[in-house]
């Protein structure tokens, strides 16, 4: 392998992990260690993080916990019972997100941070060899949830990632591929300085680093147009425009497809 060669690297670890990963409904009673999972903790939380304010915890339950989270449920949920549910898997891991005071980093970016750490660990365990999928519920954000697993007033669970054995014998996983040429797309064609209904002017308003995007950028109409007519002007934006329309609408109906299949 070539030093610095990207892509090769990325091709041995990760792109082969995420390709193999799949979420486990069912699984055994096997559970990996305090220790095993700690040291899958410290790698998860290397996510990308603002500030690096680690506005995330996650929380073990195992044995007993489960019941006392499935009674937690039975009471959100105003049954008599305690639900079962969490004694589908060996080990729970709630997911915390701990909101800090940060006027740079609002809760929605905190809440990505603690999203991945959930998303990465789940991929660290399937690769380690344990089943995993993560669970929600309508009573999540319940207040007797909250309690039962000690949460402060600045913290709320993103659900838990229910862990054990992977099942001898199992099915394979039966997600289809998604679409990824219809999600991932261009921004629509912006209005060209004569169509703008700011008028041409509105085009000095334009920063330096957008100009520089709107020439590299192979689907927009280039902004060195200094003899061209307003009429050739209009007719290219509206072709561009028209274009840029149709693509649109192919992609969002492949998207369509795509989901729908
Ligand atoms: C935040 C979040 C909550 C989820 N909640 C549930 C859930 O409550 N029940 C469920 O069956 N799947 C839930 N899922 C989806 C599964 O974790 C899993 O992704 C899905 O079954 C597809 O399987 P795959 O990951 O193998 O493609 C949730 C996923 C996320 C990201």
């Amino acid at each position: 392998m070539t030093a610095g060669s990207p892509s090769e690297t990325t091709e041995r670890g990760a792109l082969s992990a995420v390709r193999a990963r799949r979420s486990w409904s069912k699984v055994t009673d096997a559970a990996p260690t305090r220790t095993e999972l700690v040291s899958l903790v410290a790698a998860a939380g290397r996510v990308a993080d603002h500030s690096a304010l680690r506005p995330w915890r996650l929380i073990e339950l195992r044995g007993a916990d489960r019941e006392r989270l499935g009674a937690a449920i039975a009471t959100a949920q105003g049954d008599d019972r305690p639900s079962t549910k969490p004694l589908r898997a060996p080990l729970l891991i709630a997911v915390v997100a701990s909101y800090r005071p940060s006027e740079k980093v609002p809760r929605w970016e905190q809440e990505a941070v603690a999203s991945g750490v959930a998303h990465v660990l789940s991929l660290l365990l399937d690769e380690a060899g344990w089943g995993v999928i993560w669970r929600t519920g309508h009573y999540t954000r319940d207040r007797a949830v909250a309690e039962a697993h000690g949460l402060s007033a600045d913290e709320e669970l993103l659900g838990w990632l229910y862990v054990g054995g992977k099942p001898a014998n199992a099915r394979p996983g039966r997600r289809k591929p998604i679409d990824a040429r219809a999600l991932l797309t261009r921004m629509p064609v912006p209005l060209s300085p004569v169509d703008d209904p700011a008028g041409p002017d509105a085009s000095n308003d334009t920063k330096p680093s957008e100009k520089e995007a709107s020439k590299k950028s192979p689907g927009t109409t280039s902004a060195k147009t200094p003899k061209a007519s307003g009429e050739k002007k209009t007719k290219n934006a509206k072709k561009a425009r028209k274009k840029a329309k149709k693509a649109a609408k192919k992609a969002k109906k492949n998207a369509e497809a795509s989901r729908a299949g």
